[in-house]
């Protein structure tokens, strides 16, 4: 099963689990914790599937490109975004290729649980980090190092990661560290029907104004 595959079989009852509506609702407090929206900001949400994150911020900014590789997640963003007569929330279906690296730039990049889904990490960052404008902000919400067990066999991900280094990388991209913590400890029942805790980590970086 693809990844795209299996987010689209997910997509209608996404939003009926309280656990990943709480893991959302922390990265949207720790995101406005530690950055200024204004009504003049241009978003990138990269994996945005349902639309939990920029759903709470959309009032407070212009504009937000949304970003996701599963038809089925946007399909039912796409019923939101009608629903409540939402203007300024942009559904866009596809990886960062879909983005013109060279014309479009943004004030905040974000990303919340779907960096472990793509398969070159490094590459993302790259890209994530080239779509800032200067003084553009990135936040990232993912898990922390796991033993494998928070997916299924058959998904292929990355099993977590160390904030530390993924600041590193992109630190050496030029970006300027702002935050990298844990943010929460998630509990989910794992590939063994046990039930198990999974450390989140918030990791905010800012491309320095020249
Ligand atoms: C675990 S879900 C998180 C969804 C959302 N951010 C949230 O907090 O509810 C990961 C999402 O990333 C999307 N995704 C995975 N790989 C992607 C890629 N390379 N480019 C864009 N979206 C991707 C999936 O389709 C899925 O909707």
């Amino acid at each position: 099963m693809t990844c795209s595959e299996h987010f689209d079989a997910k997509a209608r009852e996404w939003d009926e689990h309280p656990g990943k509506r709480n893991v959302a609702q922390v990265f949207v407090c720790e995101l406005q914790k530690h950055v200024s929206l204004n009504p003049a900001m241009e978003l990138l949400e990269f994996g945005c599937g349902t639309g939990l994150v920029s759903m709470e911020l959309h009032r407070q900014v212009a504009a937000i490109t949304l970003l996701d590789t599963s038809p089925g997640m946007l399909e039912v963003l796409q019923e939101k975004i009608v629903h409540h007569d939402i203007a300024n929330m942009l559904p866009c279906l596809g990886d960062l290729s879909a983005i013109d690296s060279v014309k479009e730039r943004f004030d905040l990049v974000y990303s919340n649980m779907t960096l472990h889904h793509v398969t070159n990490v490094e590459q993302t960052l790259v890209t994530l980090a080239t779509l800032l404008k200067p003084g553009g902000i990135l936040c990232l919400g993912d898990l922390e190092t796991e033993d494998g067990s928070f997916h299924q066999s058959e998904m292929q991900v990355h099993h977590g990661f160390d904030c530390q280094q993924l600041a590193a990388t992109l630190f050496q991209l030029g970006l300027d560290i702002e935050h990298c913590h844990r943010s929460h400890t998630m509990e989910k029942t794992d590939t063994k029907g046990q039930t198990q805790k999974y450390p989140l980590f918030f990791l905010q970086a800012r491309r320095p104004a020249p």
